[in-house]
C-alpha cells in the first residue's frame, strides 16, 4: 500500500499527529502494536497544560476531545500540615489548562480519527521502518491475522514511545543522547477514591506525597521512596497509613487500591528529533521526570508542530518548517525538562531532610515559599505550568 504519512504508535503522540493531519486532508496510516482495548485502559497523565489545550482549539478539536474536562486552575502544596493555595490562573490571565485523564483523551481521539474516514491498524506486529534517509521510505510489519503487510510513504512519524522502534533505527552516531537518573523513587497508586479538591503535593518529614484526581470518583497517589523499591512492601494497608501521615489527613477516605507500581523516573532527550524522512515526537524523543506533568503535553506539543510542517513541505513545497521540526520542540523540551527539574527538586528535597541533606532542604523550602511570597515568583511558576505557547 501506500500513503502520505505512516504514524507509528497510537498513544497521545501519535493520534494527535493522525487528528490533525486528517484535518487538513493529508492522508496517513496508524500502526499500532497493541489492541484497542489495551491502548485505551492505559492511565498515566492526568493534566491538558494551556498550551496543549490551545492545541486543540486551533484545530476545531476541543468540543469533542475537551468536553466536561473541568478548568485545572489551582494546586494545594500542604508544609507539614500547612496548606496554601497557589491559583495559577490569576497569576497567568486566565490560562488554567484542563482536568483530563490521558485514556479519556485516548479514547476521544480514537473516536474522532476513526469516525472521520482514519485509517487506524491496531495488532500490528514487527512494525519496522526502512530507508528513511531515502526519498521513498517504507514501512513493513504483520496484520492482525500475521500477514506480511508492506506500506510506502513520504514521511514517517515515530509516535512509539521509549521503548518504540522508531528512535532504534536511526544510526547512533546521527544522535545524541542525554540522560540523568532521578535520586528518588517514586511508588504510585490508583485508587477507587474521592479525588482531591485540587491537585496536591505535601511535603513533610515523613516524605513527599501527591494526591491527584483522574474523574469523578478515581484518584492518583504518588508517594517517594527508595530508588527500585520493592513493590511487595507496599500493602495497601501500609498505602493509606502512609497518605495518612504524608498528606497530614486522618479524614483521608479510602478505596479499593485498583494498580500500584514503583516507577524509576529518567530525563532523557534525543537530539536531533528526526533522521532523514522520519520525525520522532513525544516519549519517543524524551522523557520528563512526572512531576511536572509535561510529559504528554510535550507529545501533544510535537504533535502539532509536526503536523503543521508536514502540511507545509505536502501542500506547499516548503521544507523548511520539517527542517526546522527538531530545534523548534527542542527549545521546549529543555524548558519543560528544566522546569520538571525544578519542581521535582523543590518538591523531593524539601520534604524529609534526608532525602538530599539540611542545606537543601533549606533551599528547597526557600524555593517554595518565594512562590508565596514574590508575585514576580508565582508568575514565572504559573506561566510554566500552563506551558509556552
Ligand atoms: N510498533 C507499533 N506501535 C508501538 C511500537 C511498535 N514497535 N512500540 C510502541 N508502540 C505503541 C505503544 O503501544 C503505544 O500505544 O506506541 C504508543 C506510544 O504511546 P505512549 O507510550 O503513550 O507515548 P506518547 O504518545 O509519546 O506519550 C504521550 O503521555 O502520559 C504520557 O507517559 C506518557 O509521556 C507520555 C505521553
Amino acid at each position: 500500500g501506500t500513503t502520505t504519512v505512516v504514524v507509528i504508535g497510537a498513544g497521545v503522540a501519535g493520534l494527535t499527529v493522525a487528528n490533525l493531519l486528517r484535518r487538513t486532508g493529508i492522508d496517513c496510516v496508524v500502526l499500532e502494536r497493541h489492541n484497542r482495548d489495551h491502548v485505551e485502559r492505559r492511565q498515566r497523565a492526568g493534566v491538558l497544560d494551556f498550551a496543549a489545550e490551545q492545541v486543540y482549539v486551533r484545530a476545531g478539536l476541543d468540543d469533542r476531545l475537551l468536553a466536561g474536562a473541568p478548568a485545572s486552575g489551582s494546586l494545594e502544596i500542604r508544609v507539614d500540615g500547612v496548606s496554601r493555595l497557589f491559583d495559577a490562573a490569576a497569576h497567568t490571565d486566565g490560562r488554567a489548562g484542563r482536568l483530563l485523564p490521558q485514556q479519556v483523551l485516548v479514547r476521544r481521539l480514537i473516536e474522532t480519527f476513526v469516525d472521520s474516514g482514519g485509517d487506524l491498524r491496531f495488532d500490528s506486529a514487527d512494525v519496522r521502518p526502512h530507508d528513511i534517509d531515502g526519498d521513498r521510505p517504507y514501512v513493513t510489519y504483520l496484520d492482525a491475522n500475521g500477514h506480511a503487510q508492506r506500506l510506502e510513504a513520504d514521511y514517517v512519524a515515530g509516535c512509539d514511545g521509549f521503548h518504540g522502534v522508531s528512535r532504534s533505527v536511526v544510526p547512533p552516531d546521527a544522535l545524541t543522547t542525554y540522560r540523568h537518573a532521578e535520586d528518588v523513587g517514586w511508588f504510585t497508586v490508583l485508587t477507587d477514591s474521592p479525588p482531591p479538591k485540587y491537585p496536591l503535593l505535601a511535603l513533610s518529614r515523613h516524605g513527599f506525597a501527591a494526591h491527584f484526581g483522574r474523574g469523578p470518583h478515581a484518584s492518583r497517589f504518588y508517594l517517594q521512596c527508595p530508588p527500585g523499591d520493592d513493590l511487595d512492601a507496599w500493602t495497601d494497608e501500609r498505602v493509606w497509613r502512609q497518605l495518612r501521615l504524608r498528606l497530614a489527613d486522618d479524614t483521608l477516605p479510602d478505596g479499593p487500591v485498583v494498580e500500584k507500581a514503583v516507577i524509576d523516573a529518567r530525563s532523557f532527550v534525543v537530539d536531533p528529533m528526526s533522521y532523514g524522512r522520519l520525525f520522532l515526537v513525544g516519549d519517543a524523543a524524551h522523557i520528563v521526570p512526572p512531576m511536572g506533568g509535561k510529559g504528554m503535553n510535550l507529545a501533544i506539543a510535537d504533535a502539532d508542530v509536526l503536523a503543521h510542517a508536514l502540511h507545509a513541505a505536502v501542500r506547499n513545497g516548503d521544507d523548511g518548517p520539517l527542517r526546522a521540526y527538531s530545534a523548534t520542540c527542542l527549545r521546549r523540551v529543555w524548558n519543560d525538562q528544566e522546569y520538571s527539574r525544578w519542581l521535582s527538586d523543590m518538591v523531593f528535597h524539601g520534604a524529609d531532610q534526608s532525602t538530599a541533606g539540611p542545606f537543601h532542604w533549606h533551599l528547597a523550602r526557600s524555593r517554595l515559599d518565594r512562590i508565596f511570597t514574590s508575585t514576580n515568583a508565582a508568575r514565572a511558576f504559573a506561566d510554566l505550568m500552563a506551558g509556552t505557547a
